[in-house]
């Protein structure tokens, strides 16, 4: 399982600046190499300034032949502005000239959730035709120690056979969707947002040995590379030049 590469910077712009430059370089060569590339991106706050650093590069990345996931939603309508796949088309996918049809947001109409989790596991089958394994999955990190939507004690941190499931926030009580871990560890690249104190114990439980109790811990590719990108306040030190191995 492969060890967190941690990256520290003064700030949030400074740590988007270089996010960006790494994703950007990940998805341009996943899309000579193959043809096609793969992002997953997540929900919260702290990358919506990745996203608009990503939206002006569309020199570099070649966005027509980019499919993008998501690794978690909200269950609620795409115009909802709680909706994960409504921050993302805000902030990054109106900015850039995407082929539509390789848009996938996760469905939120099914009345049953776990309808709409069983329909976007059918979309991965039929896109990767097994185990998805995404060139890109941006994640982040709440204070509680979940990632995408697998919240400390729920049942979906267990999932090891499906690749979507249900979950319930219980950070802010919301029916969600959300990517479980075998999707997670089998990604090239993983790559951690984490700015502010108030992450900082959920960020030293998340670089400390996996525990259940902080699933954002058990989230380490099996090959791929794993990186945070952290600023000093998370971190509790200042910036380092490079990356810190742990
Ligand atoms: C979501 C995210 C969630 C988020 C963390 C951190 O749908 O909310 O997928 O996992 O990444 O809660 O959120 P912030 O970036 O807002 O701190």
């Amino acid at each position: 399982m492969t060890e967190p590469r941690v990256r520290v910077y003064r700030s949030l712009e400074e740590l988007s600046i270089a996010a960006a430059a790494a994703i950007a370089e990940e998805l341009r060569i996943a899309a000579e190499r193959s043809g096609e590339a793969t992002i997953a991106l997540s929900g919260g706050d702290t990358p919506r300034m990745l996203h608009r650093l990503l939206a002006q590069r569309h020199e570099t990345v070649p966005w027509a032949r980019v499919h993008v996931y998501w690794g978690d939603e909200r269950y609620v309508p795409h115009d909802d502005p709680r909706s994960n796949y409504r921050l993302a088309r805000d902030t990054l996918l109106d900015c850039v000239p995407l082929t539509a049809a390789w848009v996938h947001p996760m469905p939120t109409d099914a009345p049953d959730p776990d309808d709409a989790a069983g329909a976007y596991q059918r979309l991965l089958e039929d896109e990767f035709g097994g185990l998805p394994r995404f060139d890109v999955m941006i994640m982040g990190l709440g204070e509680d120690g979940h990632t995408a939507s697998l919240f400390p004690g729920s049942p979906a941190v267990d999932e090891e056979l499906r690749w979507v499931v249900p979950a319930e926030a219980t950070d802010a009580p919301m029916q969600r969707l959300t990517m479980t871990l075998p999707v997670l560890r089998n990604a090239r690249a993983l790559h951690f947002l984490v700015v502010g104190v108030e992450k900082r114990e959920a960020l030293v439980r998340a670089l400390a040995k996996p525990s259940r109790s902080c699933p954002a811990s058990l989230a380490r590719p099996t090959e791929g590379t794993l990186t945070w990108w952290v600023d000093e306040a998370a971190a509790g030190h200042p910036a380092g030049e490079g990356s810190t191995q742990r």
